[in-house]
């Protein structure tokens, strides 16, 4: 399955479902095993199915295909009777997760690959299971997290600061993956901060005693990549004096932050995917075999799901590291952000610099309240910093600002953009809007409903400005 089925396939399900809660269906006949599952399934807002064997399975299958998003088969369970229960299941459920629990561990098929499961125990991975499936069909939080979510926003988790929904949803994720070692990758625009919540997500994981150590795939040429994930015997290549540790033997049993993972060379994404599926790997140079237990968390500022569209990217791998994806929207989209954001960031520079924390005219905190931050927080951070180290008074007027505070005031309506030099003699108002009603209908392909939405107006008010311009209905039709 390529990933533009699997996004489509999975809008597909989660539409299907239309509002019902997503099924995890278990097929096991001795209650024992998976006798916590139920309540695990439920407490994640999932409706569980029980049955005993495969032909119960299968049946059920029939008739909730489309709700059914994964199945459990204990593959030592009587009831498996060798029928091909996971091929049936398979063309039956084709977009299901399929989580098999044999005596060496337990496989997850999702998306067409195998992902090996040795945790614990089953329990210990099956809360990020569901959780990934969750957050990639957009399935909505149990009753116990809606609960939270209307409960007043938090204003910041450890470091990370800011009140909007999305980032509050952020912060429950990251307390949902307190008590597992699942993969997570975290996208988002550059300056988003998506270190952050990854050194967030390691100091508040069973891991966070061990080291995080963070490797930037895009910084380092692809030549010496290999040698700086899995390290290099004395000798390896003409530079090679000593023999030297790579990351995943440096991070030993803690956590590996793969930073910019999108950049990373296709020849190395090969051999990423091997270690992440063998837990094991050889230094450059070596034959010896060593053992890894990483916990890995990547992030990217690319569009990774585009990146293996336009095959830059291994989708095997993809999947492989998308178990527990977060997304950090850019600030220009959760902009009740950046009041306590400016707050901190004044304070913070204000205390480095051992002075008060200055007042903003009000003109200065319109404009920084409104900007767009292209470059997101680490922007906000740095004007704020350059402010402080230039402006030595109690208060901070506009001429502190950077140039792109300023401009971005001159810019600020569309149509500052679309008049930049008024033609000898001016413009009539009533060009100006018989050239807009025209071009809004153009733009609704003469839908005037549309038209009189996208302009603010009433239908009837359209119609009566139509006719005073001589724009019949007739010619509004052909528009
Ligand atoms: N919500 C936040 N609260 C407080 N500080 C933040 C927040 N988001 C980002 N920052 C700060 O902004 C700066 C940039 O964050 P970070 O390095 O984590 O971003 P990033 O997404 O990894 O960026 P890049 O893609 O460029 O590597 C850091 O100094 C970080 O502490
Ligand atoms: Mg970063």
């Amino acid at each position: 399955m390529n990933t533009n089925q699997m996004v489509t396939s999975e809008a597909r399900m989660s539409k299907a479902m239309n509002g019902k809660k997503p099924m995890v269906l278990i097929v096991d006949d001795r209650y024992r095993t998976f006798q916590s599952l139920p309540r695990l399934v439920s407490s994640n807002d999932f409706e569980p199915l029980w049955v005993a064997d495969e032909d119960q399975g299968l049946a059920m299958l029939n008739s909730h295909s489309n709700a059914v998003t994964l199945i459990v088969i204990d593959i030592n369970s009587a009831g498996m009777g060798g029928g091909g229960f996971f091929q049936k299941a398979r063309r039956i459920a084709p977009n299901a997760a399929i989580l098999i629990a044999g005596p060496m561990g337990s496989f997850l098929y999702q998306n067409g690959g195998f992902y090996e499961y040795s945790g614990p125990g089953l329990k210990h991975d099956f809360n990020a299971i569901l959780m990934g499936i969750s957050q990639k069909m957009g399935v909505k939080d149990s009753h116990e997290k809606q609960q939270k979510k209307l409960d007043k926003p938090r204003q910041r988790l450890g470091e990370i600061i800011g009140k909007s929904q999305s980032i509050n949803a952020v912060y429950r994720l990251i307390e949902n993956l307190t008590s597992t070692s699942a993969t997570v990758l975290i996208q988002g625009e550059s300056g988003t901060g998506k270190e952050l919540i990854a050194r967030m997500i390691c100091q508040t994981s069973p891991r966070r005693k061990l080291p995080f150590v963070a490797i930037n795939c895009g910084a380092i040429p692809a030549n010496l990549m290999e040698s700086e994930l899995f390290g290099h015997e004395r000798g390896a290549f003409t530079t090679a004096m000593q023999q030297r540790k790579g990351k995943f033997e440096i991070a030993g049993g803690g956590t590996l932050f793969l930073d910019e993972i999108g950049d990373l060379d296709k020849a190395l994404q090969v051999k990423l995917l091997r270690v992440l599926q063998e837990k094991e790997f050889q230094r450059v140079g070596g034959n010896a075999t060593y053992k890894t237990d990483v916990r890995i968390i990547a992030a990217t500022n690319v569009d990774l799901k585009n990146a293996v569209k336009t095959g830059q990217f291994r989708d095997d791998l993809f999947y492989r590291l998308n178990v527990v994806p977060i997304t950090i929207p850019p600030l220009r989209d959760r902009k009740e952000d950046i009041p306590l954001l400016l707050n901190h960031f004044l304070a913070v520079s204000a205390g480095q610099l051992k002075r008060p924390v200055p007042a903003l005219t009000e003109e200065v905190a319109d404009l920084l309240l409104h900007y767009s931050y292209p470059g997101n927080v680490r922007e906000l951070a740095n004007i704020v910093e350059r402010i402080l180290v230039t402006c030595p008074n109690k208060e901070i007027t506009t001429q502190y600002l950077p140039e792109e505070l300023h401009r971005k005031s001159r810019t600020a309506t569309p149509l500052a953009g679309l008049i930049s030099q008024l033609p000898e003699g001016g413009i009539r108002f009533q060009d100006v809007e018989k050239e807009l009603l025209v071009k809004t209908l153009e733009m609704t392909k003469g839908n005037k409903q549309a038209a009189a939405k996208i302009l603010g107006i009433t239908r009837r008010r359209l119609y009566l400005r139509l006719s005073d311009y001589g724009l019949s209905t007739t010619e509004c039709h052909q528009m």
